[in-house]
């Protein structure tokens, strides 16, 4: 039997339960979300949803799990910075929230096959970029090499670390992590994630780079992803803007002619290099 959607408007979130809370950092924390009678979110990595919270208001959150494991389940990635998500980080298992999406347009998984992978992410840029990662080490034999470098400003704010040693300890991934200052238990890479670009070759022709972080450090990766020889076709990222609707209506997302809600946020380097505001 298919799916019954409990709502069906994109404008009116439907109800869904937190299933499982883990705390990743001081800031952030990871929700295992449940829609009602198992029903899947049917998302592309890099697609968003509305979260809402009765009385409160709504937030854009990525979809920080990946399709293929999706099991009727999904995880956002919060960081605490307000009203929304600072409610939604004292809620406990079992609540209920409010959830529409999932939007926009993600990244083209499908485009990326047979090609070398070369994945940029920084800080909460990871919490999105996860749900590409598992989806590509799923089906690893689709992809050529992967490469993930991924930055933080400091050891605590690192997300994700048990995953991302299981990613290190595959023979058939390459992962190096930065962070801009260590500390006293810190033995890794110290400095900007532009440091990490010249410990890798790549073979520029065959390979998709994708980064997602915060905006300050958009221009800094596409120097490094432009002088490695990338197209500006294979050079990807998340536009995040201040998203309201999400479905193109009241225009809080737009970019020049582009509604960000719509078209992005995952957007090639080649079809907004042209637009002043984007970055
Ligand atoms: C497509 C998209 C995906 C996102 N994915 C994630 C994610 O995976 N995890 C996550 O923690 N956050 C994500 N964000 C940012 C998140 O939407 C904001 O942090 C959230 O809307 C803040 O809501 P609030 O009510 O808690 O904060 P408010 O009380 O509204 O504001 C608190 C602070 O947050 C800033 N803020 C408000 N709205 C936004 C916004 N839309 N974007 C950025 N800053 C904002 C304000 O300037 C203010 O400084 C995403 C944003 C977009 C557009
Ligand atoms: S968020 Fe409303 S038009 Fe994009």
């Amino acid at each position: 039997m298919s799916p019954i959607p409990i709502v069906d408007s994109m404008y009116i979130p439907s109800p869904a339960r937190i299933a499982k809370i883990e705390p990743l950092t001081a800031l952030e924390k990871l929700f295992n979300i449940e829609l009602p009678w198992g029903q899947s979110l049917g998302h592309q990595p890099g697609q968003f949803v509305e979260v809402s919270l009765y009385g409160i208001g709504e937030a854009p959150i990525s979809i920080s799990s990946s399709p293929s494991r999706s099991n009727g389940k999904f995880e956002l990635c919060v960081r605490k910075v307000g009203d929304v998500t600072g409610a939604l980080h004292n809620l406990q298992v079992g609540a209920t929230i409010g959830v529409r999406g999932p939007f926009g347009h993600g990244f083209p998984v499908e485009k990326f096959r047979g090609k070398d992978i070369l994945f940029a992410p920084g800080g909460l840029g990871l919490a999105p970029l996860r749900s590409l990662i598992n989806q590509v080490l799923d089906e690893r034999g689709k992809y050529g090499r992967v490469i993930i470098l991924y930055g933080a400003r400091d050891p605590s704010e690192l997300l994700f670390m048990d995953e991302v040693r299981q990613w290190q300890s595959r023979g058939d991934v390459e992962v190096h992590v930065t962070v801009d200052r260590g500390d006293e238990n810190w033995k890794g890479n110290v400095g900007v994630i532009t440091t990490l670009f010249p410990k890798i070759e790549i073979y520029p022709r065959n390979t998709v780079g994708i980064t997602v972080g915060p905006p300050a450090m958009y221009r800094f990766v596409l120097m490094e992803m432009l002088g490695k020889g990338l197209s500006e076709g294979n050079i990807w990222m998340s536009l995040e803007r201040r998203m309201k609707c999400g479905v193109g209506k009241c225009g809080h997302c737009q970019i020049n002619h582009l509604y960000t809600c719509q078209s992005g946020p995952a957007f090639s380097y080649a079809e907004i290099k042209h637009l002043e505001e984007a970055l």
